[in-house]
Protein backbone atom coordinates (compact mmCIF):
# COMPACT_ATOMS: atom_id res chain seq x y z
CA UNK A 1 0.00 0.00 0.00
CA UNK A 2 1.59 3.69 -1.19
CA UNK A 3 1.17 6.03 1.92
CA UNK A 4 -1.55 7.66 1.61
CA UNK A 5 -1.61 10.58 4.52
CA UNK A 6 1.06 13.53 3.13
CA UNK A 7 1.61 14.91 6.38
CA UNK A 8 3.21 11.72 7.45
CA UNK A 9 6.96 11.70 6.67
CA UNK A 10 9.24 8.38 6.82
CA UNK A 11 13.04 8.52 7.64
CA UNK A 12 15.85 6.82 9.41
CA UNK A 13 16.59 8.32 12.70
CA UNK A 14 18.99 10.16 12.74
CA UNK A 15 19.96 10.88 16.25
CA UNK A 16 19.62 8.83 19.03
CA UNK A 17 18.75 11.53 21.10
CA UNK A 18 16.84 12.80 24.65
CA UNK A 19 13.47 13.12 22.28
CA UNK A 20 13.78 10.18 20.60
CA UNK A 21 15.26 7.96 23.14
CA UNK A 22 11.73 8.72 25.38
CA UNK A 23 9.27 8.64 22.67
CA UNK A 24 11.07 4.46 21.96
CA UNK A 25 10.76 4.00 25.47
CA UNK A 26 6.88 4.72 25.21
CA UNK A 27 6.19 3.01 22.11
CA UNK A 28 7.53 -0.05 22.89
CA UNK A 29 6.62 0.24 26.34
CA UNK A 30 4.57 -3.05 26.46
CA UNK A 31 7.37 -4.50 23.72
CA UNK A 32 10.46 -7.33 24.71
CA UNK A 33 13.37 -5.13 25.03
CA UNK A 34 15.16 -3.83 21.98
CA UNK A 35 18.21 -3.15 23.32
CA UNK A 36 20.27 -6.73 21.63
CA UNK A 37 19.85 -4.09 18.22
CA UNK A 38 21.67 -1.30 19.96
CA UNK A 39 24.79 -3.64 20.35
CA UNK A 40 24.70 -4.45 16.71
CA UNK A 41 24.98 -2.17 13.48
CA UNK A 42 21.90 -1.24 13.23
CA UNK A 43 19.57 1.64 12.31
CA UNK A 44 16.13 2.82 13.34
CA UNK A 45 13.18 3.79 10.80
CA UNK A 46 10.11 5.91 12.01
CA UNK A 47 7.46 7.95 10.65
CA UNK A 48 6.95 11.19 11.84
CA UNK A 49 3.91 13.53 12.29
CA UNK A 50 5.55 16.40 13.19
CA UNK A 51 7.68 15.70 15.79
CA UNK A 52 5.16 12.48 17.27
CA UNK A 53 6.41 9.58 16.32
CA UNK A 54 3.57 7.03 15.00
CA UNK A 55 5.54 4.40 13.24
CA UNK A 56 9.10 2.45 14.23
CA UNK A 57 11.23 -0.41 13.45
CA UNK A 58 14.96 -0.77 13.50
CA UNK A 59 16.87 -2.95 10.62
CA UNK A 60 19.74 -4.41 12.15
CA UNK A 61 23.06 -6.76 11.00
CA UNK A 62 23.66 -9.93 13.12
CA UNK A 63 26.02 -12.99 11.98
CA UNK A 64 26.20 -11.03 8.57
CA UNK A 65 22.49 -11.28 8.35
CA UNK A 66 20.47 -8.16 7.70
CA UNK A 67 17.14 -8.82 10.05
CA UNK A 68 14.27 -6.21 10.08
CA UNK A 69 12.88 -6.45 13.89
CA UNK A 70 10.37 -4.49 15.63
CA UNK A 71 7.79 -3.14 13.21
CA UNK A 72 4.88 -1.32 14.79
CA UNK A 73 2.31 1.49 13.71
CA UNK A 74 0.03 2.86 16.23
CA UNK A 75 -3.41 1.80 16.21
CA UNK A 76 -5.11 4.87 14.77
CA UNK A 77 -2.71 5.74 12.21
CA UNK A 78 -2.66 2.10 10.53
CA UNK A 79 -3.87 1.24 6.99
CA UNK A 80 -2.53 4.24 6.01
CA UNK A 81 0.49 2.02 3.99
CA UNK A 82 2.43 3.66 7.02
CA UNK A 83 4.28 -0.14 7.86
CA UNK A 84 4.61 -0.85 3.90
CA UNK A 85 6.87 2.70 3.42
CA UNK A 86 8.99 1.97 6.87
CA UNK A 87 9.71 -1.55 5.39
CA UNK A 88 10.67 -0.21 1.91
CA UNK A 89 12.68 2.80 3.35
CA UNK A 90 14.47 -0.32 5.85
CA UNK A 91 15.38 -2.68 2.69
CA UNK A 92 16.69 0.18 0.14
CA UNK A 93 18.71 0.90 3.58
CA UNK A 94 20.18 -2.31 3.65
CA UNK A 95 20.36 -2.52 -0.54
CA UNK A 96 22.48 0.37 -0.19
CA UNK A 97 24.75 -1.08 2.76
CA UNK A 98 25.30 -3.99 0.18
CA UNK A 99 22.63 -6.59 1.47
CA UNK A 100 22.10 -9.60 -0.53
CA UNK A 101 19.49 -10.89 1.76
CA UNK A 102 17.11 -9.12 4.11
CA UNK A 103 15.70 -11.23 6.65
CA UNK A 104 12.82 -11.11 9.24
CA UNK A 105 10.63 -13.03 11.57
CA UNK A 106 6.71 -13.41 13.12
CA UNK A 107 4.22 -15.44 14.76
CA UNK A 108 2.33 -17.28 12.51
CA UNK A 109 -0.99 -15.66 14.03
CA UNK A 110 0.50 -12.22 12.49
CA UNK A 111 -1.24 -12.55 8.87
CA UNK A 112 -1.40 -8.55 8.30
CA UNK A 113 2.22 -8.61 8.76
CA UNK A 114 2.76 -11.56 6.72
CA UNK A 115 0.97 -10.29 4.16
CA UNK A 116 2.75 -6.85 4.22
CA UNK A 117 5.72 -8.78 3.20
CA UNK A 118 4.91 -11.31 1.13
CA UNK A 119 3.84 -8.61 -1.23
CA UNK A 120 7.67 -6.85 -1.16
CA UNK A 121 8.67 -10.53 -2.44
CA UNK A 122 9.56 -12.32 0.57
CA UNK A 123 9.53 -16.05 1.18
CA UNK A 124 8.73 -18.62 4.05
CA UNK A 125 12.43 -19.98 4.72
CA UNK A 126 11.63 -21.78 7.76
CA UNK A 127 10.43 -21.49 11.84
CA UNK A 128 11.60 -19.07 14.06
CA UNK A 129 12.47 -21.00 17.23
CA UNK A 130 13.09 -17.59 19.33
CA UNK A 131 9.23 -16.80 19.12
CA UNK A 132 6.82 -17.67 22.32
CA UNK A 133 4.50 -18.93 19.61
CA UNK A 134 5.14 -20.85 16.29
CA UNK A 135 6.63 -18.10 13.76
CA UNK A 136 8.79 -18.64 10.98
CA UNK A 137 11.54 -16.66 8.98
CA UNK A 138 11.01 -15.11 5.60
CA UNK A 139 13.98 -14.08 3.30
CA UNK A 140 13.92 -11.45 0.61
CA UNK A 141 16.86 -11.96 -2.26
CA UNK A 142 17.82 -9.07 -3.25
CA UNK A 143 18.63 -9.09 -6.97
CA UNK A 144 18.43 -6.98 -10.16
CA UNK A 145 14.85 -8.47 -10.72
CA UNK A 146 13.39 -8.27 -7.32
CA UNK A 147 14.73 -4.59 -7.26
CA UNK A 148 13.04 -3.58 -10.43
CA UNK A 149 9.77 -5.39 -9.35
CA UNK A 150 9.53 -3.69 -6.23
CA UNK A 151 11.00 -0.71 -7.10
CA UNK A 152 13.28 -0.47 -4.16
C1 LIG B 1 1.28 -4.83 11.27
C2 LIG B 1 1.26 -3.31 11.25
C3 LIG B 1 2.69 -2.83 11.48
C4 LIG B 1 0.73 -2.83 9.88
O1 LIG B 1 0.82 -1.40 9.87
P1 LIG B 1 0.01 -0.50 8.82
O2 LIG B 1 0.71 0.82 8.74
O3 LIG B 1 -1.42 -0.51 9.16
O4 LIG B 1 0.21 -1.31 7.44
P2 LIG B 1 0.02 -0.71 5.98
O5 LIG B 1 -1.04 0.34 6.01
O6 LIG B 1 1.34 -0.32 5.43
O7 LIG B 1 -0.55 -1.95 5.22
C5 LIG B 1 0.29 -3.02 4.80
C6 LIG B 1 -0.56 -4.08 4.14
O8 LIG B 1 -1.33 -4.76 5.14
C7 LIG B 1 -2.71 -4.61 4.85
N1 LIG B 1 -3.40 -4.40 6.11
C8 LIG B 1 -3.04 -3.54 7.09
N2 LIG B 1 -3.89 -3.66 8.14
C9 LIG B 1 -4.80 -4.61 7.78
C10 LIG B 1 -5.91 -5.19 8.43
N3 LIG B 1 -6.27 -4.84 9.68
N4 LIG B 1 -6.59 -6.17 7.80
C11 LIG B 1 -6.23 -6.56 6.56
N5 LIG B 1 -5.18 -6.06 5.88
C12 LIG B 1 -4.48 -5.09 6.49
C13 LIG B 1 -2.83 -3.40 3.96
O9 LIG B 1 -3.98 -3.47 3.14
C14 LIG B 1 -1.58 -3.50 3.16
O10 LIG B 1 -1.72 -4.46 2.13
P3 LIG B 1 -1.45 -4.07 0.60
O11 LIG B 1 0.00 -3.65 0.52
O12 LIG B 1 -1.73 -5.32 -0.12
O13 LIG B 1 -2.38 -2.94 0.29
C15 LIG B 1 0.33 -2.73 12.36
O14 LIG B 1 -0.94 -3.34 12.23
C16 LIG B 1 0.86 -2.94 13.78
O15 LIG B 1 1.59 -2.10 14.31
N6 LIG B 1 0.48 -4.07 14.41
C17 LIG B 1 0.94 -4.36 15.77
C18 LIG B 1 2.41 -4.72 15.82
C19 LIG B 1 2.77 -5.86 14.88
O16 LIG B 1 2.04 -6.84 14.74
N7 LIG B 1 3.93 -5.70 14.24
C20 LIG B 1 4.51 -6.69 13.35
C21 LIG B 1 5.41 -7.58 14.13
S1 LIG B 1 6.37 -8.60 13.01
Amino acid sequence: MALNNPQIAVRRVEAEDRDWKRQFAAFYADFPPLTHTLKRPHAYFAAYNGREIVGHCVIFQEAGKWIMDALRVKAEFRQQGIASALTRARIHYAIGQGAKEVWYSCHDDNLVTICCHLRFGFKEVGHASHHSAPGHWYRLKVTKAAIKKFNF
